[in-house]
């Protein structure tokens, strides 16, 4: 029950900062962060990537440095992504399941390095893979066929699990697929390989630099909308997520992110199993540019609009800000 004026003065509270701090009813820690690191072929090499400024591609070198990095900033995780070459693309992806692809040498070059210290999420979908630039296999007329993708996501996943990987994220959104993985992880001994599902996962405009930066955006002919959801729909994405999670899913995901913080917050509020929002590249691009032109502070902008996730009922962020906004947390 809220007093009335004067007796209760809402602003009393906010009057010092010693007191607003200790009001905070949301915090944001390095913690709650999830670093998505893109890995490229060669050595010693950093390559800018032009549509996400301050991101960079790496070789496995650099992406060892950056999860040391993520150690040294207290970000809990890393989210690996590769830039495959070009001639290891193919209509059916078999690249993500040669155990010396870049995603396997840059996982175990990092669980080398960091061993325990630092969790190591893997990105499950064909996309980075394929000649096409979809997430699964076509069939005869161009669909993508959902049970026989689902049979080469699990080799990919296993393939990860295989190399270290510490949480399978499969990013594809076939129908089925986060049950096929766990019992085949279960199957194969990996009894503590996680699965964070993403779960409501909407064929969405933000994801262009992405693209870019895996090398699959000039391949892509046509869009992801018959396995992506319709972003006018939020009661299909707690079907989506109550299956994920009844299929064996630790976790689960909403993506993009602060265009469907409605999306998280519900999804928060209706299931029991930690949520998490991906903060994706266009998400990026906008905050950068508008820093850019003057519009806002960079630092603020970003702080604010990862707060904005945990207030909402997420238990961490995917973010190509997490070194930023921990060096800023950390003071
Ligand atoms: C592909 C995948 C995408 C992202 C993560 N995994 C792009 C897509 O679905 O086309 C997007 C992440 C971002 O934009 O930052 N399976």
């Amino acid at each position: 029950m809220t007093g009335s004026y004067p007796n209760t003065r809402l602003r009393r509270t906010r009057a010092f900062g010693w007191s607003r701090a200790l009001h905070r009813e949301t915090l944001l820690t390095p913690a709650d962060l999830i670093w998505p690191l893109f890995v490229t072929e060669g050595e010693g090499l950093e390559e800018p990537i032009g549509t996400l400024p301050g991101v960079s591609r790496w070789s496995v070198d650099g992406i060892v440095e950056r999860a040391r990095e993520a150690v040294r900033l207290g970000v809990p995780v890393v989210a690996l992504f590769p830039n495959t070459p070009p001639e290891r693309r193919s209509d059916d992806g078999v690249e993500a399941h040669n155990p010396d692809n870049l995603v396997c040498r840059a996982v175990r070059a990092i669980k080398q390095a960091c061993g325990d210290d630092i969790g190591v999420l893997t990105d499950v979908a064909l996309d980075p893979y394929t000649s096409h630039g979809q997430d699964g296999l076509l069939d005869a007329s161009g669909y993508v066929a959902n049970d026989e993708t689902v049979a080469a996501l699990v080799d990919q996943a296993i393939n990860q699990a295989e190399a270290g990987a510490d949480i399978i994220a499969p990013s594809d959104m076939m129908d089925g697929r986060v049950h096929a993985i766990r019992m085949a992880l279960e199957m194969g001994g990996h009894h503590n390989v996680q699965i964070m599902s993403y779960a409501a996962k909407y064929a969405s405009a933000f994801y262009g630099p992405f693209r870019d930066a895996v090398g699959s955006g000039g391949l892509l002919k046509g869009d992801k909308k018959t396995y992506q959801m319709d972003p006018g729909n939020i009661r299909e994405a707690l079907r989506e997520v109550e299956m994920d999670i009844a299929e064996g899913a630790d976790s689960v995901m909403v993506k993009p992110g602060l265009a469907y913080l409605d999306v998280a917050a519900t999804v928060a509020a209706h299931v029991d199993v930690p949520v998490f929002a991906y903060q994706v590249s266009g998400e990026y691009a906008m905050i950068e540019a508008a820093a850019a032109a003057g519009a806002g502070d960079r630092d603020a902008l970003v702080l604010e609009t990862l707060l904005a996730f945990k207030r909402a009922g997420c238990s961490g962020i995917l973010t190509y800000h997490a070194p930023v906004a921990a060096k800023l947390l950390n003071g």
